[in-house]
């Protein structure tokens, strides 16, 4: 507990609020007890100065423009390790040692399979059901079929559980695109890493071999560690939310997947390149820069702009350099949208209303370039997303529940509406 305190006076009343210090970052003022004791509520809808919760896994500066995961910076991770490693570490606080490593590796290649009996549920879906539907249908299903992991209060259910999402996440993907384009599913294999696995189901056909480019592989990867957590975000904090009832992991993970396919949030990377690909070539640029700064145009620069980041999103600089890679390996490096995009980020950076507003490219800028060129069609952009959060969202989830101090979220109001009034019998109603 510190010992500094925050003092609050309304009129000739004041009370001393005990203010809290994190191991980095702003400190907390505790209101726990300000509507007991002021009989007030703060006001704070999209939570700009809100802190919910107290946490361990995420930390980003958004001044400084840095990630950490459990304090390892994103560039370091992302440069030396993997996503099973950055699994390990977001769900259990330390780097893995090779012991560690294997049995955790191991362990999550063992439950990539799903129950055989899920892979009706896509049949009910029409060919043409956007991907994120399906995931969100599919995902909170998962509690339909893994009832011996469902026991919140269980820490071994709990192990089960997240370790069940983080394997099976890939396999419901990959099916929910191979379903979307007509395809038979294709079973993970064991004897492939996860993000090999993953490209593997998405792409290999039955009638012939599919051999993973290992490059592409990496790049794979190293995006699935970029997305995989990000603090309080509108997802994880849905996810914490739903988990705060009590309701099981997999019903939790899938309103965590329905609150990313928003535009705003997940569903960015599919409308960066959607708009990158309206824009077509760099002449139309300064037509939605302009868009962009209207008030009265709602249009807004996809892949821009962060409620955190007011510096460049260091996911974004490691997406573009990973673009980069991609479309070398592939022979794209003219890519029309690439020279699209680095121009638009060149101008926006030097207009004064993005400098002012400091918006800057947030991880969706680059990241649909690079899945577009790796074979997924932008229905499938949001889908990745999901497939890498999940571990994140589940680490928040089980950091929540093990939580000795955690109880139900149920926040208040600032009321606007009618005064009490008496009911009018319809007859006397004007
Ligand atoms: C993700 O929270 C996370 O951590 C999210 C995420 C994660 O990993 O989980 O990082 C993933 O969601 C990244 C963000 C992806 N979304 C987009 O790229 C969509 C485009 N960006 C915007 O919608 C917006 O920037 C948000 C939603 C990202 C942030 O919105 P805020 O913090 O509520 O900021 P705001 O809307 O209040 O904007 C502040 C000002 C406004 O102008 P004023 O009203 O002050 O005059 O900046 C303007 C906005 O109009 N602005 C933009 C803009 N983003 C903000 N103007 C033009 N283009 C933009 N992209």
């Amino acid at each position: 507990m510190s010992d500094k305190t925050a003092k609050l006076t309304i009129g000739d009343e004041t009370w001393d609020l005990n203010v809290r210090e994190g191991s980095v970052g702003p400190d907390v003022i505790d209101i726990g007890a300000l509507y007991k004791d002021t009989g007030r509520f703060t006001y704070d809808p999209g939570f700009t100065s809100t802190a919910s919760c107290e946490s361990k896994i995420t930390y980003i500066d958004g001044d400084q423009g840095t990630l950490l995961y459990r304090g390892y910076p994103i560039e370091q991770l992302a440069e030396h390790g993997d996503f099973l490693e950055s699994c390990y570490l977001l769900l259990y606080g330390e780097l893995p040692t090779r012991a560690q490593k294997d049995d955790f590796v191991h362990r999550v290649t063992y439950h990539t399979m799903v129950h055989e009996q899920m892979t009706r549920f896509y049949s009910g879906f029409r060919r043409d059901a956007h991907p994120m539907a399906v995931m969100t249908g599919i995902v909170g299903a998962m509690s339909a079929f893994y009832h011996d992991s469902t026991d919140i209060t269980d820490p071994h259910q709990r192990m089960i559980a997240s370790l069940r999402m983080v394997a099976k996440m890939p396999t419901i993907a990959a099916m929910a695109y191979k379903y979307h384009i007509g395809q038979p599913f294709v079973f993970p294999r064991n004897d492939l890493d996860y993000a090999a696995n993953f490209l593997h189901m998405c792409f290999a056909v039955p009638c012939e071999d599919y051999k993973v480019n290992p490059v592409l592989a990496r790049a794979m990867d190293r995006i699935f560690i970029l997305h995989a957590d990000h603090e309080q975000n509108a997802s994880t904090s849905t996810v914490r939310l739903a988990g705060s009832s009590g309701a099981n992991p997999f019903a939790c993970i899938a309103a965590g997947i329905a609150c990313l396919w928003g535009p705003a949030h997940g569903g960015a990377n599919e409308a960066a390149l959607n708009m990158l690909s309206e824009i077509g070539s760099v002449d139309r640029i300064p037509e939605f820069i302009a868009r962009a700064k209207d008030k009265d145009d709602p249009f807004r620069l996809m892949g821009f702009g962060h409620r955190v980041y007011k510096n460049y999103d260091p996911r974004a600089r490691i997406m573009q350099k990973t673009t980069h890679e991609v479309l070398a390996e592939l022979g794209h490096q003219d890519d029309p949208l690439l020279q699209v995009a680095m121009e638009l980020e060149k101008i926006a950076l030097s207009d004064e209303y993005f400098v002012e507003k400091k918006l800057y490219p947030n991880i969706d800028f680059y990241s649909g370039i690079t899945l577009r060129a790796l074979g997924f069609p932008t229905t499938m952009f949001t889908v990745l997303f999901a497939l890498a959060r999940t571990v994140g969202w589940i680490a928040q989830w089980k950091e929540m529940v093990e939580d000795p101090s955690q109880r139900i979220g149920r926040p208040r109001q600032l009321y606007t509406g009618a005064a009490p009034r008496d009911y009018l019998p319809i007859d006397q109603r004007r």
